[in-house]
């Protein structure tokens, strides 16, 4: 515990001497939560880490996430130095959309409008019309339905599915997951709702079409803290990284949170559902960036100017 504070205050001396703010995402530790919020940084999901980034006057960012967040940040922030605890920490998502393969697939379909998630990387977003992430996904597909616009959505195709199954839209699906949430069995949580019949069930829609289906509420990271905080159930059974019951139990002390199961028994599992790229940062590595400069993240010009193209369209279209 000591060495822990010992951390967060050169941590903290750092911040200062670098000018810098920490961008943290729910599923990061809830120790570098704490130290964003403590530290006029915020903690988030993709889409506010995005805006906040941007609208942030420092002229470092530091974002405790993964790649695909740090990439984002730079794409729409070229003046900042944009630094992560480690460069290694991808996504399944990511890793799953080739970008070479991904623009073949949009060559073979070029009459589609193409949306991204934003768990893709810089060329793969550079390459598509909309980037959207899992708290307007439903938003965008919508009015692009509504305008008469077929879409092509990658890479993952649950929440793909979801999509295209609440809005109707004509929506062909690319073939990627993520490793985290494919895991989440409905029938666990079935068998967890017996033991808890008053319990709100809160998924994240990059779960299975089953899981997704017995809901109470499915939506981002911010959108399942704000239903946990608001709902007037006690009691949750939650499908997303366990990383989010820091806020989730910081926002609600009264009120329980219980693990979806990861496998079809019913036994909780404590932390199964955790992300090994999210697990990458720690105090560690993030003290040791802002000392040197290490990690910092850099995208391509010529991508870079491409892939913001979508990203401001995410951003002004949800503003
Ligand atoms: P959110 O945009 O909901 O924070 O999701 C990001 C993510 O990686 C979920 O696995
Ligand atoms: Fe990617 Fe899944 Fe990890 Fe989110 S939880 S960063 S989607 S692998």
């Amino acid at each position: 515990a000591e060495e822990r504070e010992a951390y967060k205050a050169k941590i903290k001396a750092l911040l200062v001497r670098e000018n810098a703010v920490l961008v943290a995402h729910y599923y990061t530790s809830a120790i570098l939560q704490e130290l964003a919020e403590e530290t006029g940084g915020c903690v988030s999901d993709s889409l506010e880490m995005a805006r906040f980034g941007n609208q942030h006057p420092a002229s470092t960012l530091v974002v405790a996430g993964v790649k695909f967040m740090g990439e984002t940040a730079k794409i729409l922030n070229p003046e900042k130095r944009v630094l992560m605890p480690t460069l290694e920490a991808t996504c399944s998502l990511d890793i799953g959309c080739n970008a070479e393969e991904f623009s073949a697939f949009c060559d073979q379909h070029s009459d589609r409008t193409v949306v991204v998630y934003a768990n893709t990387s810089a060329a793969v977003k550079a390459r598509a019309d909309w980037v959207v992430t899992s708290s307007i996904a439903l938003d965008v597909v919508e009015h692009l339905d509504k305008q008469g616009e077929k879409v092509l959505w990658a890479p993952d195709k649950y929440l793909g599915g979801y999509v295209k199954k609440t809005t109707g839209a004509d929506v062909l699906l690319w073939d990627g997951s993520c490793i985290v949430h494919e895991e989440f069995k409905a029938k666990g949580i079935l068998d967890l709702k017996h033991l808890y019949p008053d319990a709100a069930v809160l998924v994240h829609p990059e779960s299975p079409e089953s899981v997704v289906d017995i809901a109470d509420v499915v939506g981002s990271t911010s959108q399942l803290i704000q239903a946990a905080e608001k709902m007037d159930n006690k009691e949750f059974i939650v499908a997303t990284d366990s990383g989010i019951f820091y806020k989730m139990q910081q926002l609600a002390p009264n009120k329980t949170f219980i693990e979806a199961p990861t496998a079809g028994t019913g036994a909780t599992c404590r932390s199964c559902a955790h992300c090994p790229w999210m697990a990458m940062n720690g105090l560690e590595n993030l003290a040791e960036v802002l000392e040197t400069g290490d990690q910092e993240v850099f995208v391509d010009d010529a991508l870079r100017e491409k892939a913001l193209i979508p990203l401001r369209r995410m951003l002004d279209f949800s503003a």
